[in-house]
């Protein structure tokens, strides 16, 4: 059983047997991840100290370069999950194709890939604010032992095993789910040990919070518009308040928190909106599924999309059940 303060490493060996497949390969990655995200939290925050430390090109006093965050967060995360030899394949968002991992390697039995976004929001990173890491799991479909293929990759949401994101925020959070409830797990920086702190989150069925992009305004489909017009109207619990921090997993994990709505809308400038399909808007929508929430295009389950290609972008309403619902009921009658 799961108790609140128990550590992120107790939890998954206690839970490990919960697993819909329990060979302790999906434990290994979740481990895994945890570990980089404690590096890349600790670059993180020392993201401020530029004038210090050097700026992004400059070269450090050990002499290594100074990358930006989201390719040393993208390189991260892959030579933790390359050196414990935890997974047969990886897609990113910083990777225009996706790597094959020991393909030549015979003894490689790892059943699963992980496609990830290493740093969402990274706009944020500049100006001290919160700023994210999404990752998504699949088991391969490809033979085992072998290289894997792009259908290991482009599978529907709906086969994902496991998703989650870290926010690096004024705390860090770990948050992630293996089909089985959301848990949230709270970085103590002093000893480096994740708790858990969020035990079973949900979002709350209704909420007053929408986020969304309104600059973009004029170029939203009319649906959109109508209800952002909605959201705005002096009636019953509304208006509601908007607040977007231009970090997809920070307006998340407080609309998770707070009950709310995250609109990243087609426009006349985007067809498809911006955020990607396998690595952001997936993951993202089977942690809110399995915390009582929603996310659709307006029209169709994001995790029921057939992927076609692996930076494919969608159209993405996600948050509170009845929120996500009375969106679509816009988008439908526009
Ligand atoms: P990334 O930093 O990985 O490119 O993602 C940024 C995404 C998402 O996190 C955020 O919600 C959205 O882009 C913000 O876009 P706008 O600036 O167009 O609102
Ligand atoms: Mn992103
Ligand atoms: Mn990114």
């Amino acid at each position: 059983m799961s108790r609140k303060n128990q550590t992120l490493g107790e939890f998954i060996i206690e839970n490990q047997s919960s697993f819909k497949y329990t060979s302790g390969e999906l434990s290994r990655l979740i481990n895994s991840i945890r570990l980089a995200a404690k590096v890349v939290n600790h670059e993180v925050n020392k993201a401020g100290l530029v004038d210090i430390i050097g700026a992004v090109g400059d070269t450090n006093i050990q002499g290594e370069d100074q990358q930006k965050l989201d390719v040393y967060a993208n390189e991260k995360f892959i030579q933790t999950l390359k050196n414990r030899n935890i997974v047969c394949g990886i897609a990113s968002e910083e990777e225009d194709s996706f790597i094959s991992i020991n393909s030549q390697d015979e003894n490689n039995q790892n059943k699963y890939v992980v496609l990830m976004d290493p740093l969402d929001g990274s706009s944020n990173i500049d100006v001290n604010v919160s700023v994210g890491t999404i990752f998504s799991v699949f088991r391969r479909v490809s033979p085992v032992g072998g290289p894997v293929t792009i259908d290991d990759f482009l599978q529907k949401g709906n086969k994902q095993v496991a998703a989650g994101y870290i926010v690096y925020g004024t705390s860090t959070m770990l948050v992630y789910t293996t089909g089985d409830g959301v848990n949230g797990f709270t970085l103590n920086p002093a000893i480096g040990t994740f708790y858990l702190s969020h035990p079973k989150m949900t979002f709350p069925k209704d909420g007053h919070i929408y986020s969304v992009n309104e600059g973009n305004y004029i170029h939203f489909p009319q649906g959109v518009k109508n209800y952002i017009k909605y959201c705005q109207m002096e009636e019953g619990d509304r208006p509601y308040t908007s607040r977007y921090i231009g970090s997809l997993v920070s307006d998340f994990h407080r609309n998770m928190i707070k009950g709310g709505i995250y609109l990243y809308p087609k426009s006349s400038k985007n067809s498809n909106g911006k955020l990607r399909l396998l690595y952001e808007c997936n993951p993202m929508a089977f942690l809110a599924e399995q915390a009582d929430g929603k996310a659709s295009d307006g029209f169709t389950r994001i995790m029921d999309i057939e992927p076609t290609e692996l930076h494919q972008r969608v159209p993405f309403i996600c948050g509170s059940k009845n929120m996500v619902e009375k969106a679509e009921e816009f988008m439908r009658n526009a």
